[in-house]
């Protein structure tokens, strides 16, 4: 069932759910809308101003009780959050951050704030005034309103004005936000989707709050993210264990809110099977830059990994007081947390928000950290967005993962990684050679060449091994592609990463990314960067 959603547009209000509640009092049948160019009293959370000028999206939408009750109202503000994050996301390809209960950011900076309002009638909603303002021209400073928060606005965060016109103007994108939420909410709000994009834009699970205008740096003491309950308390790891807290007002910030008010430096390590990248990049409100990258095998013992750490630390002035990592070495990162603990960087495990899921048939718990990470890296590349991809990652195994184009996992594969076959051929074969990709008096040319040259047969053994190798993945991606390509009439995109992926690259269009795992970790930490 769906109706045709009354919006009321104003040039100028004192706040658009003011306005709302007078419609209301004079009878005005909902759902309805009211959305304003600019406020002259608009409020926020705790009773602050919500600073309102001309350029920036305010609307209040009112909508039925729908059956739900009482209880449920703590949840409705989480669900109007995860809504607005997905249709940022959809819409503009801007992944923002959540942070409980629903402040909307990006970077550490707010792009957006929502305050909802519950009338009840026994132990019913009689009706929700959803009140949300969105920073789209104009970062305001709330530097008075909210105690120093940093701010940010979407046309910042897109390629400038020019793309954002391309998108729409300020009024119909708030009024086609708040036809999206009407239709969700007629359509049954209540189910477990809102859920997992809440968490999926969250805050990732395990990132540190500090108390708020005492301590500027995580330390011991700060209590630690480990998401929302059933009845969308949030739920903290502290000292002392375990703690529930009900109330926005929690006198926490989020540990990088702090020091993302000005430029900054981001500390990520990528632990894999045999390697760890480590990887400084400069976060300004201008973007993402690396400017230090180091990768070591994890065979280098301790007494050289810690200078090199120490180096990267002093390199920085001591600037850097803790880092972010994603591993599926377990070892490795217990020793490097130590080594980096001996420097002053506190290294946070970070825990990779849930993909969403196309069929039941993978779950959660069976896709891996570094997976996970490399899917929100592919995602936060603006030319990624809405397309049907396969994302290959080479290392000691071999990852292949098909996303759709609504951005949902469909399926993977893992094989053994490339170098990973070669030795298991040199150590089985009696008499086959061990061999190395990458060994410098490699006599291969590319693959390419190879199968351009119509490359059925190799010369040497040597030859015979590494393109047969090469070209068995070559052609199981090539078959992944084209099923995806069939079963969603669009064109696919592979995108190839990790130790060996240049090896395939240059092929059918394929692309090289590199960074691909790092992307990714800066993605979960900051928001996604639409304009990358
Ligand atoms: C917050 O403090 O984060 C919530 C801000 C909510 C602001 C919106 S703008 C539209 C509506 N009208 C208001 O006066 N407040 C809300």
């Amino acid at each position: 069932m769906t109706s045709r959603l009354e919006t009321i547009f104003l040039k100028d209000t004192t706040s658009t759910s003011a306005h709302a509640k007078d419609c209301l009092a004079d009878g005005l049948e909902l759902p309805f809308a009211v959305i304003a160019d600019k406020q002259s009293g608009g409020h926020g959370q705790q009773g602050r101003a919500w600073l309102s000028p001309k350029g920036n999206g305010y609307l209040s939408l009112v909508l039925p009780g729908a059956g739900l009750e009482t209880k449920a109202s703590p949840l409705v503000p989480l669900w109007v959050a995860a809504s607005v994050a997905e249709f940022l996301h959809k819409r503009l390809g801007i992944a923002p951050t959540l942070k409980w209960p629903n402040d909307i950011l990006f970077g550490g900076r707010k792009i957006g704030g929502i305050l909802c309002e519950t009338a009840t009638s026994g132990h019913q909603l009689s009706h929700v005034i959803i009140g949300i303002g969105l920073n789209i021209r104009i970062a305001p400073d709330l530097k008075e309103a909210a105690e120093g928060q940093p701010t940010t606005c979407l046309l910042d965060l897109m390629d400038g004005s020019d793309s954002w016109e391309k998108q729409s103007d300020v009024r119909s994108f708030m009024a086609l936000l708040a036809s999206q939420l009407s239709l969700i909410w007629q359509q049954g709000w209540n189910d477990s989707h809102w859920y997992s994009q809440y968490e999926r834009f969250h805050i990732a699970e395990g990132q540190p709050f500090v108390p708020r205008g005492k301590q500027t740096e995580p330390t011991v003491g700060s209590w630690l993210w480990r998401g929302i309950g059933p009845t969308g308390e949030s739920r903290w790891q502290t000292s002392a264990g375990e703690k529930t807290v009900t109330t926005g007002d929690h006198g926490l910030k989020w540990a990088l809110q702090v020091v993302a008010d000005k430029p900054f430096q981001l500390l990520q390590v990528d632990i894999g099977n045999t390697a760890t990248k480590i990887e400084v990049r400069s976060v300004s409100k201008d973007g993402v830059k690396i400017s230090e990258h180091r990768s070591f095998l994890n065979t280098i013992p301790d007494d050289e990994l810690g200078p090199q750490v120490g180096l990267l630390a002093a390199s920085l002035g001591g600037a850097l007081s803790s880092g972010y990592c994603v591993g599926v070495n377990p070892p490795m990162r217990a020793r490097l947390t130590a080594i980096c603990a001996d420097h002053g960087i506190a290294l946070i495990n970070l825990i990779p928000r849930p993909v969403r899921m196309a069929s039941s048939v993978y779950d959660q718990g069976q896709m891996g950290r570094d997976r996970k990470t490399l899917i929100e890296g592919a995602l936060s590349h603006r030319r990624y967005r809405n397309r049907e991809l396969v994302i290959v990652s080479m290392g000691t195994a071999t990852t292949i993962d098909a996303i759709d184009s609504d951005h949902a996992h469909v399926g993977g594969y893992i094989l053994a990684g490339l170098q990973t076959q070669l030795d298991s051929l040199g150590k089985k074969g009696a008499q086959l050679p061990g061999l190395s990709l990458v060994a410098d008096n490699n006599p291969l040319p590319p693959l390419a060449d190879h199968l351009d040259r119509g490359g059925i047969f190799a010369g040497t053994t040597e030859q015979a091994i590494i393109y047969g190798t090469l070209r068995s993945l070559y052609a199981t991606v090539r078959s992944i592609a084209d099923a995806r390509e069939k079963a969603s009439g669009k064109p696919v995109a592979v995108i190839v990463t990790g130790g060996y992926a240049d090896a395939l690259a240059g092929f059918a269009n394929w692309t090289y990314h590199p960074s691909l795992l790092m992307d990714g970790l800066t993605a979960i930490v900051l928001g996604g960067f639409g304009s990358h």
